[in-house]
C-alpha cells in the first residue's frame, strides 16, 4: 500500500485545488483573440452576440456525452499538472435544460473519476438571449431553474457575474436572497469596473469575491468580518491584457486571505496550464511564490468549504502530487509542460495515464 511506497528523491506537494473554473463548455473562441488584436474589446465582442453568448450556443447544442468527453480530457490534463480538486461552474446554458446538463456532467465526472468537484450554479452569468431584461431573467432563474437544480442536488454554491456587461448588484440582490437560503454565494466581482459587489458580498457573507481588480482598499476592509476570500484570477487579466491589478497590498495589510485559480474558460482565460497560472500570479500580480502555494491549496480549500483538504497534516485527506523538481519554486519559476510523476488522491495512487 501507500504507506510503504518509495517515491524516490522527489518533491511532494499538497494537491492543488482549482477553486474557480468554467471547465465544461463546447465550442471555440480563438476568433475573438483575432478580433481583440483588431481593437475590439471583450465587452464589444459580447455586445455583438459573441463572447459568453458564443459558448452558450455551442454548449446548448452539445450532447451530454460531448460535454462529458471534453470535460474529462480537461480534468485529465489538469490532474497531470497537479490539480486534484476542482470547482466547476455552469453558466453556458442559461436555461433549465442546459444548466442542468452542465451540472450533471460535473456530477458524473466527479463520481466516475472519484474526485471532489464542487458544483457552482452560474445561471446569472449573463441574461439569456430569449429574455427582454435582466430582471425577468433573474426572476425566471429564481422561480423555475434554481429550485429544480437544488432539489436534484446539483448545486453546492451560487455565483453571479456582477458587471456592467452582466448584472448590477441591485439586480442580483433578490436572486441571491432566494439562493442564499440553501447554499453559499460567490460573486464575479469588479473584473472590468467597480460595481458595488463588495456590499453585496457582505450582505450575503459570500464565500468569495472573484477577480476583484477594481475593488478598492476601503471596500476590502468590510470583507474582513465575513471571512470572505478574494480569489485572484491572473489568467483572465493576462489574456484580456487588463492593466488594473487587484489590491494586493491592501489584502496583505488587512490580512484578508486570497486564493489563486485558473478561471479556465474558452474566452477570457483559455489557459489549461496550472503551473503557468501560478507563474502569472507572481509576474502579473506580484504575489510571492509562498503566497501562490497557499492560494492554490489551503485558501482555495477555504473557498470551497473543504475542511479536510489543502494541507498535508494528520486528519487531512492525503491528496498530494510527486514531482521531479529540485525546489517547489521550480514549478512556478520555470514555464515548461510540467507533468507530475505521481498523483495520490485520498491516499490512493491515481493512475493519470489510464484515464
Ligand atoms: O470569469 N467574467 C465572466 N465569466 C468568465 C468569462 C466567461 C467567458 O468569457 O466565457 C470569467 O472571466
Ligand atoms: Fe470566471
Amino acid at each position: 500500500g501507500l504507506a510503504h511506497k518509495d517515491f524516490g528523491a522527489r518533491g511532494i506537494l499538497p494537491g492543488f485545488i482549482d477553486c474557480h473554473t468554467h471547465m465544461i463548455f463546447a465550442g471555440n473562441r480563438s476568433n475573438e483573440f483575432v478580433l481583440r488584436q483588431q481593437g475590439y474589446s471583450y465587452a464589444d465582442i459580447q455586445a455583438q452576440g459573441g463572447g459568453i453568448y458564443s459558448t452558450v450556443r455551442a454548449t446548448r447544442a452539445a450532447s451530454f456525452q460531448t460535454l462529458y468527453d471534453l470535460g474529462r480530457q480537461r480534468i485529465t490534463q489538469a490532474l497531470r499538472q497537479g490539480v486534484t480538486t476542482f470547482e466547476i461552474k455552469s453558466g453556458y446554458g442559461l436555461n433549465l435544460e442546459a444548466e442542468q446538463k452542465m451540472l450533471e456532467v460535473a456530477k458524473q465526472l466527479s463520481s466516475d473519476l472519484k474526485l471532489t468537484i464542487h458544483k457552482t450554479f452560474l445561471g446569472a452569468h449573463v441574461k439569456a438571449p430569449e429574455f427582454q431584461d435582466n430582471k425577468r431573467y433573474l426572476n425566471y432563474l429564481s422561480k423555475e431553474v434554481f429550485p429544480v437544480l437544488i432539489k436534484k442536488g446539483l448545486v453546492d454554491s451560487v455565483d453571479g457575474f456582477c458587471e456592467g456587461i452582466a448584472f448590477s448588484a441591485d439586480e442580483l440582490e433578490p436572486f441571491f436572497q432566494i439562493c442564499s437560503e440553501h447554499v453559499p454565494i460567490r460573486i464575479h466581482a469588479d473584473q472590468l469596473s467597480q460595481t458595488g459587489s463588495v456590499d453585496l458580498a457582505c450582505q450575503f457573507k459570500a464565500l468569495s469575491i472573484d477577480h476583484a481588480e477594481y475593488t478598492s482598499a476601503t471596500e476590502l476592509s468590510q470583507l474582513k468580518e465575513n471571512d470572505t476570500v478574494v480569489v485572484l484570477l491572473p489568467g483572465a487579466f493576462y489574456h484580456l491584457r487588463e492593466t488594473q491589478c487587484p489590491p494586493i497590498k491592501a489584502l496583505r495589510e488587512l490580512q484578508i486571505p486570497f486564493a489563486v485559480a485558473s478561471d479556465y474558460n474558452p474566452g477570457s482565460s483559455p489557459i489549461l496550464n496550472f503551473p503557468f497560472i501560478m507563474n502569472l500570479a507572481c509576474n502579473q500580480f506580484n504575489l510571492t511564490v509562498d503566497e501562490v502555494f497557499v492560494g492554490v491549496t489551503a485558501n482555495a480549500a477555504t473557498v470551497l468549504g473543504l475542511v479536510n483538504k489543502g494541507k498535508l497534516l494528520p486528519s487531512f485527506d492525503a491528496d498530494f502530487t510527486v514531482w521531479d523538481v529540485e525546489h517547489p519554486a521550480d514549478l512556478v519559476a520555470q514555464i515548461k509542460p510540467w507533468q507530475c510523476h505521481e498523483v495520490v488522491v485520498k491516499g490512493k495512487v491515481y493512475d493519470v495515464h489510464s484515464i
